[in-house]
């Protein structure tokens, strides 16, 4: 099969131009001027999220368009137009502001996909609150970790959810009011003592609200991103991050007035919130939030039922789709779909081919990070793919690939993806480490932790990571959070934890254990200690391998050499083991 060039090919029917501008265009900086003045900003030069995505809609001639088609995991149905979200989120913002939440404090978001997190996230922006969505499949201990750091004075959540958590919240003084939405939990439950029903707050708050004045540096939004070394790190970003999630949601996403769009991604993931919420929105597009987890006969049915136009999903998801067979999706009209695009792990060219006969296009590649905040590097629907491929620098975007002392190689050589600082929706720090943050700029480049290297023509080709962390499914983990979480478990006296390469996950997450005396290896105990992993942080990131050893291979200074151990594991050289602690 020759990979080399996908043309997208011309459909039946009119379809819309592309909107990027030519590739090539002004890479200086200037292109980000020219944008800002498409958005229509606060009186006296303010920047609010909020107000980019749904207010001025709201105002305007989009007042009563479909914003949001709700589909809940029971099939039920529920659509709110621009003006509808404009209400209900200044409804949410007198709430807060009634509970005397001011500008910078943290919400924190421990939900289910349902409309209340999307009404709470606008609703916190207007006041000048910092919105911190997190995964709503965690267990006590990621969510714990995340509200201590961040110091989160408000937790949203829901009753089960809350539950789940409930070991942990005593743990964390700095939460003065936990508030809960009923919705999804069919039976209106009742109320821990000393929490806020949602329902209740909202039914008695005002409607008319002063949106706060926040500047373009003012922090909105904060992700908690996986490392190496420590615990996740919050990643924070300003409203200025908005001029380019709208302008990759015009370009690459190739979002026009007419479309019907879904992203699949939870927005406890930074791709649920940039395009799972502000890209789209700030462009005035209706959006599809499907509460459903993945199923293949479902996600079709919601392509048909909805009319999708656009879709933004990720690889794993294409590959457990083409797991499905290709005969599913015989069964679904899929002719509205113009434009796929996927994210967050390499999409493999077998999965772009295998989707040409199924969508009748092809699926484009974009590549980010949580850090980036937006896309930086894509095929874009006026570019021709080089399936494998992540694509080309959008306009305004400086990408380029360096050595070891962080100096720029030539076309062709294999190095270090790093991006020229200053791009709007760029990180403004870590919470509360500002010198991790640093340490991610040298020599005036951002140092983006992925290998990559740059063909002839300017298409960049993913390689790989620079540091040990796994990226399962396209979500990122931390091995240092997995260990540290196995350390937990009675029996555990030493945890390595690697990505050990899976078809369909990319990565799945693998760990060596060795006991604590009195212990002995046995099915049971692996068992045990899975399912304790489970609870205590997430199906996702527990580890689905745990291999018992009698010991971990470790530096003299102690430290365990996942390196040695995936080495072993895929049978490939080890490499350097002069630092190896002698048995
Ligand atoms: O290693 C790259 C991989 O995912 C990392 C970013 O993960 P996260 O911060 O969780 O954000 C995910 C969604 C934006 C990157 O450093 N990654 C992301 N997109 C691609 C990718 N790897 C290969 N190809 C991609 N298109």
């Amino acid at each position: 099969m020759d990979y080399q060039v996908i043309r997208k090919p011309k459909t039946e029917g009119p379809q819309p131009e592309p909107q990027l501008p030519a590739p090539g265009a002004s890479c200086d900086g200037s292109i980000w001027q020219a944008l800002q003045e498409e958005l229509s900003w606060l009186p006296g030069g303010f920047l609010n999220k909020a107000h980019e995505c749904i207010d001025r809609h709201a105002l305007g001639p989009l007042a009563g368009k479909t914003a949001l088609i709700w589909e809940g995991k029971n099939g039920e149905i529920e659509t709110y137009s621009f003006a509808d979200l404009k209400r209900e989120s200044d409804k949410f913002a007198n709430v807060l502001l009634s509970l005397g939440v001011e500008k910078g404090d943290r919400l924190f978001m421990f939900m289910e996909r349902v409309p209340e997190l999307y009404i709470a996230f606008f609703g916190a922006l207007k006041v000048g609150a910092v919105v911190g969505p997190l995964f709503s499949a965690f267990g006590p201990d990621p969510v714990r970790d995340r509200l201590a750091d961040s110091g989160a004075r408000i937790l949203l959540t829901q009753p089960a959810l809350r539950r789940r958590i409930a070991e942990v919240l005593p743990d964390l003084p700095r939460i003065q009011h936990v508030i809960v939405a009923n919705k999804g939990s069919r039976d209106a439950e009742p109320l821990l003592a000393g929490d806020l029903s949602y329902e209740d707050l909202m039914s008695t708050a005002p409607v008319e609200l002063e949106i706060a004045k926040t500047n373009m540096f003012d922090h909105s939004v904060m992700h908690y991103t996986s490392g190496t070394t420590g615990k996740p790190k919050g990643a924070v970003h300003c409203h200025q991050a908005i001029i380019q999630q709208y302008a990759t949601g015009k370009w690459v996403l190739d979002l026009h007035e007419d479309d019907v769009y879904w992203c699949t991604a939870d927005p406890g993931w930074v791709t649920g919130t940039s395009y799972g919420i502000l890209a789209p929105w700030s462009n005035g597009v209706t959006q599809v939030v499907y509460e459903g987890g993945f199923k293949a006969s479902a996600w079709y049915e919601v392509i048909e039922r909805h009319k999708v136009t656009v879709w933004y999903t990720a690889p794993t998801a294409i590959r457990m789709l083409m797991k499905a067979g290709a005969e599913v999706p015989k069964h679904y009209d899929l002719s509205s779909l113009r434009h796929i695009l996927s994210v967050g792990e390499p999409l493999n060219p077998e999965a772009i081919m295998w989707g040409l006969p199924v969508f009748k296009q092809p699926i484009h590649d974009s590549w980010w990070q949580t850090e980036t905040g937006a896309i930086l590097i894509s095929n874009y629907a006026s570019m021709d793919i080089r399936p494998g491929s992540m694509g080309k620098p959008i306009p305004g975007i400086q990408a380029g690939i360096l050595d070891d002392h962080y100096n720029p190689l030539p076309a062709g050589r294999d190095g270090h993806l790093a991006i020229r600082p200053g791009w709007p929706s760029m990180f403004r720090t870590y919470w509360s480490d500002p010198e991790k943050y640093n340490s991610r700029f040298r020599k005036g480049w951002y140092i983006t932790g992925d290998r990559a290297y740059c063909d002839e023509d300017g298409y960049f080709w993913f390689l790989g990571r620079t540091d040990d962390v796994i990226n399962t499914t396209g979500h990122l983990v931390s091995p240092f959070e997995v260990e540290s979480m196995l350390l937990e478990h009675p029996a555990v006296a030493e945890a390595g934890v690697i990505g050990k390469p899976d078809p369909l996950a990319m990565e799945v997450v693998k760990a060596f254990v060795a006991l604590k005396d009195g212990y002995e290896p046995s099915d049971q105990l692996r068992r045990e200690i899975t399912g304790f992993a489970r609870k205590k942080m997430a199906a996702l990131v527990a580890p689905r391998e745990i291999e018992f050893l009698p010991s971990l291979p470790k530096t003299r200074s102690g430290k365990i050499m996942r390196r040695l151990l995936k080495a072993r594991e895929l049978g490939l050289p080890e490499g350097d083991t002069s630092t190896l602690e002698e048995d």
